[in-house]
């Protein structure tokens, strides 16, 4: 059975990668929005934060896992990671041949249509590509947008510390510049951060749209798979979760976004010389 075969006939997956538990937050969204599609999930928890990596570092990952993803199988991939899609979505376009969406351009189109006064918070990386400003500006000119780096998010998610004192002082500090603005439009640049919804509405106004860019993303990707006839209309889903760190710890914190224990694999991603020779 060729990879290829496999890919042709729909029942391929979709590829979904993150450094960690974020990109749960946008394989819960396909669930509702793609029940039928099966999914390839990666997390790669062994080099998490991306957020504090160098752009050059980023690109080096994300095309060792879509080289992963591709002997896998899988027929699209979603980078489920705003640090990706911001600073290695373009580059990696041009060198895959199967489709690879991006958070971007969806959270970005989501956000102008919720409101004129948009706060973005995501990773330092993210925040200094300036991706999200970019792609408002470039959609409304018109629109006000600010954003904020929280670096403290992602550990204190991965340790499962969502609604402890701790985070939500940490938060009004991060939220402190957006609420002097009068935002009315807050965009989770980061896809850990819905995990912090309880904490952030506490803080936030309650007239404040919360934008998650996941939504818009899998709407975009099921756009993509009708296009191209890849839609998979039966239903037989398969779920298959790998990290590259600890598989255990991954799969406790996993529970609370999925509501369910997955099972996790460990996985080994090519070296930089076979992704190089892609
Ligand atoms: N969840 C990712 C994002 O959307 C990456 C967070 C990180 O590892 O710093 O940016």
């Amino acid at each position: 059975m060729g990879l290829i075969n496999h890919r042709n006939c729909g029942h391929a997956p979709i590829g979904l990668f993150d450094s960690g538990v974020g990109g749960l937050t946008v394989l819960r969204q396909l669930e509702q929005q793609l029940p039928n599609e099966s999914v390839l999930y990666l997390g790669d928890t062994a080099r998490l934060p991306y957020g504090t990596k160098t752009p050059e570092q980023i690109l080096q990952y994300v095309r060792e896992i879509l080289t992963w993803m591709t002997a896998e199988g899988a027929k699209l991939v979603i980078m489920a990671c705003n640090t990706s899609s911001a600073l290695a979505l373009e580059t990696v376009r041009s060198e895959f041949s199967i489709p690879i969406l991006g958070l971007i351009l969806p959270g970005a189109k989501a956000a102008v249509q919720a409101g004129q006064r948009i706060g973005v918070i995501a990773t330092q990386a993210t925040v200094a590509s300036h991706a999200y400003p970019n792609a408002v500006r470039e959609i409304n000119p018109n629109v006000a947008i600010w954003q904020v780096a929280c670096p403290e998010f992602v550990p204190l998610i991965e340790q499962n510390q969502l609604n402890t004192p701790y985070t939500i002082q940490v938060a009004q500090r991060y939220l402190a510049p957006l609420l002097e603005q009068q935002i009315d439009t807050l965009v989770y640049g980061c896809t850990h951060y819905p995990y912090l919804e309880p904490v952030l509405r506490q803080i936030l106004a309650p007239e404040v749209q919360l934008v998650d860019p996941a939504k818009a993303v899998v709407t975009a990707a099921a756009q993509e798979l009708d296009l191209l006839s890849l839609r998979h209309l039966q239903a037989s889903a398969h779920r298959r979760i790998g990290v590259t760190g600890d598989p255990q710890s991954f799969a406790r914190v996993a529970r609370h976004c999925l509501g369910y224990t997955p099972v996790v694999e460990q996985i080994c991603l090519p070296t930089r010389l076979l992704s190089q020779a892609k």
